[in-house]
């Protein structure tokens, strides 16, 4: 896949400054106008992060998603059977979105790209996940299903582009085991425009209690710290009309707010 590029909503996760494209011998890069540093672009896919920056949570995920990433469509199938199908289930959510024809919309931990998939094709995609083998599934699925996403490396605790590049801002099912859940809520705000819509979903305790028996995917439920819940409390003040739903069988918390 050629993955374009929109430049223009790009800019260093870590001093926010500008990046320009280059090509040195036959790799390229994005540099930082001011400080030089650059990141490479690996199969189309810029390189925010390393490896061997991702350490914690994150890191326990990463290693996790990308054993997993070869199999993860097909678990979603199977788990997504209990809640009525795939599309449906993708659905109970994915309504709450309001995605108008040629927005810039953001996925946050994008994962294969499976929720991209179910919606509006008028829109323009962009997806950001640390871990690689995910990335390489949904580069994949890009071709496949023919959808018009731009793909990312990096962690949503440091998000690569300009405050407000965005019209739709939403994550899904990752966030319960971030390192730090606060600074990748400040930063899927800091990237939405003012007024837009964020949604941010996630299991329930209800499911790590269920998950925390399972050999192979006990791992983060398991090392869990309290209970889960919205993380209604992180929530900055440039904030409103804040809103929080249990959905399929009290499975998936939905919280959804606009920013001010
Ligand atoms: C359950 S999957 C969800 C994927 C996709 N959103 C979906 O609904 O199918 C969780 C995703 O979160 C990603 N993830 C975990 N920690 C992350 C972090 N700190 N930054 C970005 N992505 C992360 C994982 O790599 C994985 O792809």
């Amino acid at each position: 896949m050629k993955n374009k590029l929109t430049l223009d909503i790009l800019c260093n996760p870590y001093t926010h400054n500008k990046l320009e494209k280059i090509s040195k011998d036959k790799d390229e890069f994005l540099i930082d106008v001011e400080t030089g540093q650059k990141f490479l672009i690996q199969d189309d896919v810029p390189a925010f992060i390393s490896s061997s920056d991702i350490n914690g949570a994150n890191e326990d995920s990463t290693k996790f998603y990308n054993s997993f990433a070869p199999f993860y469509e097909l678990g979603q199938k199977v788990y997504y059977s209990f809640f009525g199908g795939e599309e449906k289930a993708r659905n109970d959510y994915l309504k709450y979105l309001n995605i108008k024809e040629g927005d810039k919309v953001l996925e946050v931990s994008v994962g294969t790209g499976a929720n991209i998939r179910f919606l509006p094709r008028s829109a323009q995609y962009f997806g950001l996940d640390i871990s690689l083998g995910q990335l390489k599934q949904c580069s994949k699925n890009s071709e496949k299903y023919g959808l018009n996403i731009e793909l990312f490396w990096g962690n949503a605790e440091y998000l690569p582009f300009r405050d407000e590049a965005f019209d739709v801002v939403y994550h899904i099912g990752g966030i319960n085991f971030f390192n730090n859940k606060k600074k990748a809520i400040e930063e899927m705000i800091r990237v939405s425009k003012k007024g837009t819509k964020l949604l941010i979903a996630d299991e329930t305790e209800k499911v790590a209690k269920f998950y925390e028996k399972i050999p192979y995917f006990r791992g983060p439920f398991k090392n869990r710290e309290g209970t889960i819940s919205a993380p209604v409390d992180l929530l900055p003040e440039n904030v409103k009309d804040i809103k929080v739903t249990e959905i399929r069988k009290g499975t998936l918390y939905c919280l959804e707010f606009i920013k001010i």
